[in-house]
Parts: structure tokens; sequence; C-alpha cells
């Protein structure tokens, strides 16, 4: 049987726009193709747990979305992907998250994010007894930035007592520092290149600079610095040492959601037994895949089309 994955963290719809280049500040400039989608960095990682998964009930979702339709969406969107929603609350008289995203001709993407129910996720409502329910009946924890940290804060230390695996995907990269005992507290960061640059002020251009800069947040105590680095694929820094797993290539035409695809399907391979590489290999085919494809959870693919690939 798979370990159970819980994923607390953010829902918003994302209004999703295609230009030609990215604006610069100050310029106006003409979009096309509006389109209103699921997304949330969350919720695009619990529909990877779940489209991906190889068995029912692997994956629940824990967050709040405001009583409007969006929010409905959202909910359908998670339960059409095989994710159990009990856990996410729909807080009346607040709007859903939402996102604002220009994705250019070459598929990358610029993503503001407006918190509204996201903001709801407090460490208070980690104290309600539902909430209390989902993270112990968990094995695997998978958090992102896009919540108040105050209650990323909350879950790392109630997992630390109780030796659950901890995932941490730290997009968008925190406008502030991190305690050192958080970063103790993680059995694995997940950042990209640019989050990894943010958290510890090097340098992230080159793989010699990556390593360096993983080492360095290694040494902070989290136990394994898994930094996703595009079309090059990942590296992976832990006990062992430093390994760069190439990527797989892929005809990119829209970004939005690839990391997210990365980390719902490295948990979903760690929650069969997959060992580190493996579910590297799982999550660079999944987001290799998902990269093809327009928008964050309609780019995520299903487990049959990864078999398929391999
Ligand atoms: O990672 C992509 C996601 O970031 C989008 O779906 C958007 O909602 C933001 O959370």
């Amino acid at each position: 049987m798979n370990r159970k994955i819980l994923v607390i963290g953010s829902l918003n719809v994302d209004q999703s726009v295609q230009v030609m280049s990215l604006p610069a500040p100050g310029e106006t400039i003409k979009g096309h193709d509006l389109k209103y989608l699921n997304g949330g960095k969350g919720a695009n990682q619990a529909v990877a747990c779940g489209r991906l998964a190889g068995e029912a009930g692997t994956a629940a979702m824990l967050g709040c979305v405001g009583d409007d339709d969006f929010g409905k969406m959202q909910l359908d969107s998670l339960s059409a992907s095989g994710v159990d929603t009990q856990y996410i609350r729909r807080i009346s008289g607040t709007p859903t998250g939402m996102a604002l995203i220009c994705v250019d001709s070459k598929g990358a993407n610029t993503i503001v994010i407006i918190a509204g129910a996201n903001a709801c996720v407090t460490p208070e409502l980690l104290e309600e007894s539902g909430s209390r329910k989902a993270i112990d009946e968990a094995d695997i924890l998978l958090l992102q930035m896009e919540i108040p940290f105050e209650t990323n804060l909350a879950v790392v230390d109630l997992a630390a007592k109780s030796g659950k695996t901890v995932i941490l995907n730290p997009a968008p990269a925190p406008d502030h520092s991190i305690p050192d005992e958080f970063f103790a507290k993680l059995d694995f960061i997940t950042p990209n290149e640019n989050e990894l640059a943010s958290l510890t002020g090097m340098p992230c251009g080159t793989i010699d600079e990556i390593a360096a800069a993983a080492d360095a947040l290694l040494q902070k105590g989290v136990r394994n610095v898994l930094v996703t680095i595009g079309e090059r694929g990942a590296l992976l820094a832990n006990q062992d040492g430093i390994r760069h797993i190439p990527g797989i290539p892929a005809d990119a035409i829209d970004t939005t959601a690839a990391g997210d695809t990365f980390n719902g399907a490295f948990a979903v391979a760690l929650s069969e037994g997959k060992d580190v590489e493996e579910a590297i290999d799982f999550a660079n085919r999944a987001a290799a895949i998902s990269v093809t494809r327009r928008g964050a959870q309609d780019s995520v693919p299903y487990r049959t089309e990864l078999t398929e690939l391999i």
C-alpha cells in the first residue's frame, strides 16, 4: 500500500494570458487568449499526486477557498483528479486566491498572486480536529510558500515529532529570513535555481554554482536539497554527495506548474517506495510532459501517460 500524501497549501484561479514577450516595467503590451484556469502551487501539486498515484486514496489536500464559483471549480478539479478534498474549507465572504499570469511565445511566464482565502490557512486552522486528522493520517507532507509561513512552521514542528516525511517546495522564494531550526526539520527542500539563489544569497547560474549553493543549504541541516533546473534536469545534494541528474528534452510551450508537477510526482514516487534517484527520474518525466501543454492543472499528466513513456 502507498504511503499517504497530504498537500497543505494554496488554491488559486489563474487568469492566464498569452503574450509575445513578457512586459517590461512601464510597458503596455497586447495579450490574447485569456483563460481562467485552475491553479495554485498547492492545488497543482495535489492534482499531480492524485493523477500520478498508481493507487486511489493516496492524495489529500488541506487548504481554503472562497465560497465563490472559483472555489467550487477548484474542488471539482481536485476531486476529478482523485484528491480527497474533505479538508478544504470554504470561507464565506472571502474570494478564492488568484494569480495573474503572462505566458510568452517561448513558454516562460511571470506570475502575480493575490492570497484571498489562502491567507486563512493559519496555525489555528491546523488545531481544528479535521486538520489534525488529516495530518495524523498522512505519511508525507508536501508544502509550498503561498500560505502564511507560520503555518508551515507549525506543520514541520508537528511532523518532526511524529516522524513524517516533509517536502518543502520553497516557491515563491520567501521575502523574509528562515530560521535554521526550520531547515533542520525538512527531509527535502526543492527550490529551482532562482529560489536557491534567493535562499542562500549565492549565484546559481552554472551547475558548479548551483552545487555550491545546494551544499550551503545542506549545512543548515536539511537532509536532501533537490534543485530543479528546468531542461538541465535536477541536482541532488545529501550526505552521500552531490549528483546532477540530466533532464528530459521537451518542446516547451508553457512552463507554468512544471515545478508543481515535478514536486507532486516526486512525492508519489516516494510514497511508492522508490529510491530518491528513481523518484527524480519519475518526476523529470512528468514535468517534461507538463511543459508541452498550456495551463497549470490542465498540463499535469496522468499515470498512464507516464507509463507509455517508460
Ligand atoms: O506554479 C504555478 C502556480 O503559481 C500557478 O498555478 C499560480 O496559481 C501560482 O500559484
